[in-house]
């Protein structure tokens, strides 16, 4: 089958490490695909900005709009409501699929973006907007589509988790603990986003929307973000046996006045018991747990921040939408391509 053409929109924290992978794994993931990946561009602002990877120089270009005619992918890592919304939609209208980690953007103009979609036949990818490395978008979407999902509560955030983190376990302040996850790559461009609960509030829109088969907008998400937070005030909590988190909550409740089923998503601190599963979510880690009908509660935990790690979810992303091209490829994980050895008991270590 022929090569793919993958277009990558930005080389920041992430788009850096997805090119890096794709350059890397090249091999792999062609054989895990039944065709190659060719990366045949990254865009980017400042063609000598300094790259967390090293990206070959007649890659990059400044000129995405080009960049994009041609590509069966475009993988949007820009970030931003503008130019990014314009591309996916010049991306969609020429055929290409689509892989996006922008909950800013999906928050926003989702419902435009899946029509445009949907016109054409194209796929729109984003297991990345929500969660980082953590798989919560098929899951919600694909796996529990059967079930009735209730509620939703969780650390979506994870640069407001680190900071909250730091602050218990350091002593740091905010702006300290918010410069090193800005250094980390944790945080958005502008982390106010982050502080302020935006961030948090658009995905909670995202999953409510999925969980609960309906639109939720962001800006219908109760939002508080943790910029009142004091250091005083996370010492206090831990001596009275809690710990202060930025909390996701999506559920379906009866409206108290019209006795009608509806959905209440909000994002606020709170503070959490120390003996609770939150309360141990360290650093950048999100956790999400699902409560469904005939499934119970689920719990979903991981890395919700940082390059190489959101990284995982949008090459998952890419290997989907590849595999869509291909007929008569290994199509979906039940590929054994690798045809690696099963190993005796002694191979066993104690590691866990
Ligand atoms: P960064 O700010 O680190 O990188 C953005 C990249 O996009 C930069 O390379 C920048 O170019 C490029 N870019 C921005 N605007 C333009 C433009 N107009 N034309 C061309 N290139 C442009 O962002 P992140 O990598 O952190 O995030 C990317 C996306 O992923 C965002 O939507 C974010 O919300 C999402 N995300 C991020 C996570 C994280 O942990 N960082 C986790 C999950 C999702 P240049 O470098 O030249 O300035
Ligand atoms: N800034 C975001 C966070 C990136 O800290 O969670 C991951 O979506």
């Amino acid at each position: 089958y022929r090569p793919l053409r993958v277009a990558v929109l930005g080389a920041g924290s992430v788009g850096a490490q997805v090119a890096d992978q794709l350059l890397t794994h090249r091999d792999e993931l062609a054989a895990r695909i039944g065709a190659g990946l060719e990366l045949i561009g990254v865009a980017v602002r400042d063609l000598d900005a300094p790259r967390d990877t090293a990206i070959p120089r007649e890659l990059l270009t400044t000129d995405a709009e080009t960049l994009i005619v041609g590509a069966d992918i475009v993988v949007e890592l820009m970030g931003g409501l503008e130019p990014a919304r314009t591309l996916i939609l010049q991306a969609l209208a020429s055929g290409a699929d689509v892989v996006t980690a922008n909950k800013a953007l999906l928050a926003t103009h989702g419902p435009e973006l899946f029509e445009a979609a949907a016109q054409v036949g194209a796929q729109l990818y984003y297991e990345a907007a929500v969660g980082g490395a953590i798989p919560i978008i098929r899951p919600l979407r694909d796996s529990l589509a059967g079930d009735r999902v209730q509620r939703i509560l969780g650390i979506v955030n994870g640069t407001t988790n680190f900071i909250l983190d730091r602050m218990d376990s350091h002593g740091e302040s905010m702006e300290e603990a918010l410069a090193t996850a800005t250094a980390l790559g944790y945080a958005e461009a502008d982390p106010t986003a982050d502080v302020g609960g935006y961030d948090a509030a658009q995905k909670a829109a995202i999953l409510a929307s999925l969980a609960f088969h309906t639109l939720v907008p962001a800006e219908a998400v109760h939002r508080e973000g943790i910029t009142d937070i004091t250091l005083e005030q996370v010492v206090a909590a831990r001596k009275a046996g809690y710990v202060v988190k930025l909390l996701a909550i999506c559920e379906l409740l009866d409206d108290p006045v019209t006795g009608k089923p509806g959905v209440l998503a909000r994002v606020h601190p709170a503070l959490v018991p120390l003996a609770h599963p939150l309360a141990a979510v360290h650093g950048a880690n999100n956790a999400i747990f699902v409560e469904a009908e005939a499934a119970g509660p689920l719990m979903f935990y991981g890395a919700g921040a940082g390059g190489i790690q959101t990284a995982s979810a949008v090459l998952g992303d890419v290997v989907s939408a590849a595999r869509r091209h291909v007929v008569g490829g290994p199509g979906v994980a039940e590929s054994t391509h690798a045809d690696l050895p099963v190993l005796p008991i002694s191979a066993a270590t104690t590691r866990y």
